[in-house]
């Protein structure tokens, strides 16, 4: 496994790889691997010939009060998960590489990140899609792997993929979760044992409305209550959004369809976190 930490780099040691190079697969991260990210390699590797993991904590896409300097920067660990996984090539560029010290040049998809998480988090797509558009020009994979555990994110990054004609195909694996149901995130590492216990609600609501929506109801709004009401077992659980939207184009639904989503942002003390669920009645 090679690991480049210039774009230079990454372009030689991809161009060189030749006969191995038939089929590029792309797995961006922020590095503090989990089972989460690593599903993602494995599907990686299954679905490509090489296989590029990109470690860069992106500062554009959080906010001044969010947690870039303090989210976690296990690299040596990192390398070590994609060693084990047959990951070929390891990108892991300093900020200064990405970004020169004036950066006018933003990649903003619109309407999509107005709503769930972009409500409250002013900027951050765009710095999502300006990284992972940098990324995809660097590397230029065939096709690119990301979890439905960021559903939002996921959806914008296929918007821009077709808005901007780039000949990449975006694969979204499904969540990994710890076994009591929760999601596998980097930042579940800041709660306390309490917090940690609480937070399984989250996913107990998620199965809560699946449930409903199972026996045919058909108003959002009696779902999202009675998710509420779960919520509300834990007083310290600040829910931020719950909304139950359309898949394409995440505007909250009057009334159930075939396939609905299902999100949940909350807040642990200072920890942010989110999960979803698609209900797809057609299956
Ligand atoms: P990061 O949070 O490191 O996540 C990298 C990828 O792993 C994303 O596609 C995310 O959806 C996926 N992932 C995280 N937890 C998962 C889980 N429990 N199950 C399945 N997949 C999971 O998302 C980012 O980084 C950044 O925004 C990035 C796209 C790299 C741009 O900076």
């Amino acid at each position: 496994m090679k690991v480049a930490r210039t774009i230079d780099s990454v372009r030689k040691l991809i161009a060189n790889a030749g006969e191995n190079c038939k089929k590029v697969g792309f797995v961006p991260t922020m590095g503090a691997l989990h089972r989460g990210h690593v599903s993602l390699i494995e599907k990686a590797v299954k679905n490509s010939d090489f296989v590029v993991v990109s470690i860069f904590v992106n500062p554009t896409q959080f906010g001044p009060e969010e947690d870039f300097e303090k989210y976690p920067r296990p690299l040596e660990d990192d390398l070590k998960i994609c060693k084990d996984n047959s990951v070929n090539l390891v990108f892991a560029p300093p900020v200064k590489e990405i970004y020169t010290e004036k950066n006018f040049t933003w990649v903003n998809v619109e309407k999509l990140t107005e709503t769930l998480c972009g409500k409250s988090r002013p900027g951050h797509f765009r710095g999502v899609t300006t990284v992972c558009a940098k990324l995809f020009n660097i590397v230029e994979p065939d096709i690119a792997f990301f979890g439905q555990k960021d559903a939002q994110q996921a959806i914008v990054i296929k918007k821009m993929v077709t808005d901007l004609n780039l000949p990449i195909k975006i694969v979204v694996c499904p969540t990994v979760r710890e076994p009591d149901g929760l999601a596998v995130s980097s930042r579940n590492k800041y709660l306390t044992d309490d917090q940690r216990k609480q937070a399984t609600l989250i996913y107990k609501a998620l199965q809560t409305a699946e449930k409903m929506i199972k026996q045919g109801i058909k108003n959002p709004q009696t779902i999202t209550e009675q998710m509420r009401k779960t919520l509300s077992k834990q007083p310290s659980i600040k829910i931020e959004y719950i909304s139950i939207v359309n898949t394409q184009n995440l505007q909250p639904i009057d009334r159930i369809g075939k396939k609905n989503l299902i999100a949940i942002a909350a807040k642990l003390g200072s920890t942010r976190l989110i999960d979803n669920i698609i209900v797809d009645l057609s299956k």
